[in-house]
């Protein structure tokens, strides 16, 4: 089996003498609470999961939760969206998404059929892009998922190139229902004779097929994606449910455009255009350290250095260039380098190094896949325990604003307001924040559209001067609104940024305005309420930088 495609299935081999111990722990641990089905875990259940002392199991949480990976919610521990970076460098550093998102959304759009793209991972199939148009079908996977190779069309083409080896390891692994890690189950059902011929017919015609293998009423078709030496890299598949296709129809109506889409494909590996490269997040362990002692894990902080910097630029990376960019010493470096191998996170070639599809079992998927309301509720109590005043976020909705997310404080307001409460957008700071991002052309109209009730004595209703009032929130970056939607209530919101610069969503904190002047509550609130946003902002990026739209 070649060096650089490990077998997931396969049970790995003892380390060698020079692996660090610590990075080997914390990977099976972020591991561990990745593939976990439950989103939180106490210290308690992660050391009975992993089978580490407890105290082992403390200190590699107190690391990871210090460099950001993790976060802890009273008593139990969350992946935190920071730990996207790992997924992210493997994508960025492989370039997929990049060359290949773009003519996977074009073909998507041209056979309004769901399409992804796959690449080979041990003996599965590890999605890297999806263009989606899900309809009447049930399953979903996303980025990062792994589909054991004899239940997908992808598996079928990858299988075609399989050595002996890799085929002797599938024969006696395939089926095992133990087998962590993947989306679903592997198949008892699928016969091993019955799965090699797909694999050799696959590679006679150039194309496979999976006729519901996942479930009833999914198909596919796929082909390979060939680089410049004629090893698949990848595979580009077309989905879709028998409702509109069976297998055979959906091969003779996709089939054309998928090769044609798979040809403009490999262009693109050939011939990748201008680089991205991104800085590698190398932390300040060292002062971590300083500032935890024995309780910091240093060789762990440094071993995901490593990892992050091979994904800061394409293709391989030798030993002194990852020693230069991560600041450490060669001989750390290496033994880094090692223990990554040996997980099966990293591949060789001559003397380079890469990152593997398995960094992204390192909880890509889940991070990837969490809600606006998800990434920013940690952060609004966050704010709430520093304020001790009710924080929240919402996004427009017609003439309403709509709370996507909400954090009270235990004081009474008179309001009481939920996730899923509408207020009018004209009357409210996070509304007003909104209306912002409407064009100039567009806000009168809006304006004047809008029922503006006199809610308060003091709500302003001219659609004149609230137009004038929401161009000067949008220059100054915030808006105030006191006891225009009900007396004694004060609120004042910023608005979230996508990476486009785009307006996401409204933050904002509401207060009694009895608690102190205009002024002071400007002064007092808007710097954490900013910071706030920021901290939103910056998670969502990590989580987001791969994928689409976010999830609804
Ligand atoms: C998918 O993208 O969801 C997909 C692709 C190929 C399959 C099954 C599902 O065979």
């Amino acid at each position: 089996m070649p060096a650089t495609v490990p077998d997931s299935a396969a049970p790995q081999a003892a380390p060698p003498a020079e692996s660090v111990g610590p990075l080997e722990r914390g990977l099976a641990l972020l591991r561990t609470m990745a593939l976990d089905p439950a989103p939180r875990q106490r210290p308690s259940d992660l050391a009975r999961t992993t089978g580490f002392a407890r105290s082992t199991v403390d200190r590699i949480t107190t690391t990871l939760v210090r460099l950001g990976y993790l976060r802890s919610d009273g008593r139990d521990l969350v992946l935190a969206p920071r730990a996207a970076e790992f997924g992210n460098a493997y994508l960025a550093g492989s370039r997929l998404p990049e060359l290949l998102g773009p003519p996977a959304v074009e073909l998507a759009d041209r056979l309004d059929e769901s399409v992804s793209i796959a690449v080979p991972d041990g003996a599965g199939a590890r999605f890297v892009v999806q263009a989606t148009r899900r309809r009447t079908m049930a399953v979903s996977f996303r980025i990062g998922d792994l589909l054991p190779a004899e239940r997908c069309a992808p598996g079928a083409l990858f299988a075609a190139e399989w050595d002996s080896g890799q085929r002797t390891s599938w024969l006696r692994h395939h089926g095992d229902p133990t087998e962590a890690g993947f989306a679903v189950a592997p198949s008892r059902m699928v016969e091993p004779d019955e799965f090699l011929e797909r694999a050799r017919l696959a590679r006679v015609q150039g194309w496979s097929v999976d006729d519901q293998l996942i479930e009833t009423g999914l198909v596919a078709v796929a082909v390979p994606v060939r680089d410049p030496s004629g090893s698949a890299v990848c595979a580009v598949s077309v989905v879709s449910h028998t409702s509109r296709h069976d297998a055979h129809s959906l091969a003779d109506h996709a089939l054309p455009q998928l090769r044609h889409t798979a040809r403009e494909m490999e262009r693109r590996l050939a011939d990748p255009t201008a680089v991205t490269t991104t800085p590698s997040g190398v932390s300040s362990s060292r002062a971590f350290k300083d500032e935890l002692g024995s309780g910091f894990l240093q060789s762990l902080a440094r071993g995901l250095d490593v990892l992050l910097a091979l994904g800061a630029a394409p293709g391989h990376h030798t030993l002194a260039a990852v020693a230069r960019a991560t600041g450490l010493p060669r001989a750390t470096a290496r033994r880094a380098l090692i223990t990554l191998q040996c997980l099966g996170y990293v591949g060789t070639e001559g003397e380079g190094f890469r990152l593997l599809p398995r960094v992204l079992e390192l909880g890509y998927t889940r991070l990837a896949g969490l809600s606006l309301p998800e990434i920013a509720e940690p952060h609004l109590i966050d704010l709430v325990r520093t304020v001790h005043e009710s924080a929240s976020m919402a996004v427009l909705d017609g003439p309403d604003i709509r709370y996507i997310a909400r954090v009270p404080t235990s004081r009474i307001m008179r309001l009481d307001i939920t996730v899923g409460t509408r207020l009018p957008a004209f009357a409210t700071s996070m509304g007003r924040v909104l209306l912002g991002a409407v064009p100039e052309a567009e806000l009168l109209e809006l304006l004047r559209d809008m029922r503006r009730d006199q809610l308060t004595d003091v709500t302003v209703t001219d659609p004149v001067a609230l137009a004038a009032t929401i161009r000067s929130a949008a220059r100054e970056g915030h808006a105030m609104v006191d006891q225009e939607l009900e007396e004694g209530l004060r609120s004042i919101a910023v608005p979230l940024h996508g990476g486009h610069g785009e307006v996401l969503a409204a933050v904002n904190i509401a207060l009694h305005a009895g608690r102190g002047t205009p002024a002071e509550t400007r002064a007092g609130l808007l710097p954490a309420l900013r910071e706030t946003a920021a901290a939103i902002a910056a998670d969502l990026s990590l989580a987001r930088r791969w994928t689409g739209a976010p999830p609804a």
